[in-house]
């Protein structure tokens, strides 16, 4: 109650421009800044049971003045929040992080102002406690790539849409999110398409090798500003964790891993800072008791073949997360989808079943880069570790539902038919 009184005193010195209208700081404007490609990002917390966080961001063309998030639990939005401005080559970017929210609440909000103009009004739902027995639910896509077959992202839309069907709390993306990263005009094509979904869906995404600078030199596996621009992440925003609910999620940034593994400039490589902090974030996470699951998720997969297997990103990065508790490792890169074996320390992990697996014994990995990037062949039905692959070429999508019992991960077509599924048990 405190905390929302305090929104409100807040709310009534930023928000004189709601009341008198006629301000002469606005009078002059234009409306050119109405909010676009609007979409969540979840915020980072301290800990376990630190109040949930809602960052918003949204472009505008050139506008003056500044722009807020309204919100509240009813659609009054009896609250409010500044945006921050950031200038790039998409024009205006604002962010506004919402925090102290209450959890398992439904959010209603909308973003610009009343000189520009105001988004549609979207709505979110926080994460349940931590100790709550509420499940929830994660979509999962990578390679939105805007390549053949999806110039206009018209293969993503449609993935989005389906995936929007099953209401996740939030998506997990595994990165080449374009085809061309310099490109600005892409970025703001994927938020376009996607925008439906990312406004209700926090977008949770790790760079591929697509959205990075592929030659080397001094801007090389660096994400172009885009990235950095419009997703408003935790951390540095390529290696970094979050916590939803009692599940601690931890991106790995694979760079530009092929063209690097030609100048030993693989990430991750055992001594360098990444592995140092991965190996301290795993750590830390296995020995947090309110911790139940962990989830890696990157770019480059560690179980691969031909041109997509890359020997020292694996050989660097696949101990330290079979070392330790990671439940799920997910990947991207290759445009198939493939689900390996339940793996500790290089051994195939015994099991009664294809399809279930206990966790705490080892880590199971699956490769989904099938949301746009066009699928030019199946997956490796031929190495040892493979468990299910598609005999057909396919675009997919992953929706992965969260207890305190089970993980369980379903893989849809892009006709919204179940091709494979995999429950990992407590
Ligand atoms: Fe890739």
């Amino acid at each position: 109650m405190i905390i929302q009184n305090i929104n409100k005193t807040l709310i009534a010195a930023i928000f004189p421009l709601f009341i008198f209208t006629g301000n002469p700081d606005y009078e002059a404007i234009e409306p050119s800044g109405q909010p676009e490609l609007v979409h969540l990002s979840i915020a980072s917390k301290k800990t376990v049971r630190s109040s949930p966080s809602m960052t918003v961001t949204w472009c505008t063309s050139p506008t003056k003045g500044r722009q807020y998030v309204k919100y509240g639990s009813t659609p009054d939005l009896e609250l409010g929040s500044g945006g921050k401005r950031k200038e790039s080559d998409n024009g205006l970017i604002w962010t506004s992080v919402l925090k102290n929210l209450e959890n398992n609440t439904k959010y209603f909000y909308k973003c610009g102002s009343d000189a520009s103009g105001w988004s549609p009004l979207y709505s979110f739902v926080t994460e349940p406690e931590y100790n709550s027995t509420t499940s929830f639910r994660t979509g999962i896509f990578g390679d939105t790539q805007n390549n053949a077959n999806n110039e206009e992202f018209q293969k993503t839309r449609h993935i989005a849409g389906l995936m929007q069907t099953y209401s996740p709390a939030f998506t997990l993306h595994m990165g080449d999110i374009v085809d061309n990263g310099s490109d600005a005009a892409s970025w703001k094509g994927f938020l376009s398409v996607t925008q439906e979904l990312n406004a209700a869906v926090p977008l949770m995404p790790v760079p591929g090798n697509h959205d990075v600078e592929n030659k080397p030199g001094d801007n090389f596996q660096s994400p172009f500003p885009a990235y950095y621009d419009l997703f408003n992440l935790p951390g540095n925003e390529v290696n970094y964790s979050f916590t939803y609910k009692n599940v601690r999620f931890i991106a790995v940034f694979s760079g530009a891993a092929e063209a690097a593994s030609k100048t030993g400039q693989v990430r991750y490589q055992p001594g360098s800072p990444e592995y140092v902090w991965l190996d301290k974030e795993l750590s830390m996470a296995e020995a947090d008791k309110d911790v139940l699951w962990i989830v890696v998720f990157m770019h480059y997969p560690l179980n691969s073949f031909g041109w997509s297997n890359i020997k020292l990103w694996k050989e660097s990065l696949l101990p330290l997360i079979e070392k330790h508790r990671v439940d799920l490792c997910l990947a991207g890169h290759r445009h198939v989808y493939e689900r390996h074996l339940q793996m500790k320390n290089g051994i195939p992990v015994p099991s009664d079943s294809n399809n279930t697996y206990t966790s705490g014994k080892g880590t199971v990995f699956i490769t989904l880069g099938t949301a746009g990037g066009n699928p030019t062949e199946t997956g490796g039905k031929e190495m040892p570790s493979m468990v299910f692959t598609p005999d057909e070429k396919m675009y997919s999508f992953g929706i992965m539902d969260i207890s305190n019992e089970s993980i369980t991960l379903r893989v849809f077509s892009q006709d919204n038919i179940m091709t494979d599924w995999v429950t990992i048990h407590k």
